[in-house]
């Protein structure tokens, strides 16, 4: 998933989110107030490469990004973010995670839907992301929505892991 540093101005209409994106009432946007679950998820879901409070502050405000939560009432499940780039029809899964005491119960799979369905209201044609070639539930997942490999990355994590790249074509 991540590695290298995004930027670029804030993605244009990450506000204007289309009312299909919320079919669930568990999914909003994430804000600046929600960096310290953000964090807390974040350390508990990785063993290295870990977005920290100024990483996210950025991504939040000022990336080519938008970041979707999942909540049940102040209680941050999950995230999802998407990275954007000027010039291609696409949108890159930089980091999902689901909070350890929340796996299992379809967090991912409703921010999931929510990240597709705001790509596909916003242009984009397909979706792609680097997976950890060890990480059998994050591959389950995608490949159970119709994530497909397209390549690979040699030694591309911390620990010199590869990452597959994984590809998803969204129906306009
Ligand atoms: C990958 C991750 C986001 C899945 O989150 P989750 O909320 O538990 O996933 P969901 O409950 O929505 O499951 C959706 C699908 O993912 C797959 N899946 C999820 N966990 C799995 C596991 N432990 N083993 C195998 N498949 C799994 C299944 O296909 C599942 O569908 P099903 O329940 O109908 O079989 C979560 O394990 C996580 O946060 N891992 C640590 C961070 C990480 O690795 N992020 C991905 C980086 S690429």
């Amino acid at each position: 998933m991540r590695h290298t540093t995004p930027d670029g101005p804030t993605a244009q209409g990450a506000a204007d989110v289309p009312t299909n994106v919320y079919t669930d009432r568990a999914i909003r946007l994430a804000t600046t107030s929600d960096i310290v679950a953000l964090v807390a998820i974040e350390n508990t879901s990785f063993p290295g490469d870990r977005l920290d409070r100024r990483r996210f502050r950025y991504l939040l405000t000022q990336a080519n990004s938008v970041t979707f939560v999942d909540v049940d009432g102040a209680v941050v499940r999950g995230y999802i973010m998407l990275l954007l780039r000027t010039g291609w029809r696409g949108a890159r899964v930089y980091s999902i995670a689901t909070h350890p005491a929340h796996l299992g119960c379809g967090v991912a799979a409703r921010l999931l839907t929510a990240a597709e369905r705001w790509a596909t209201a916003h242009g984009c044609v397909e979706v792609r992301l680097e997976v950890r070639t060890d990480n059998a539930a994050s591959l389950a997942l995608f490949r159970k929505r119709g994530y497909v490999a397209f390549g690979r990355h040699a030694a591309y994590y911390h620990d010199g892991m590869d990452a597959l790249r994984l590809r998803r074509t969204l129906a306009l």
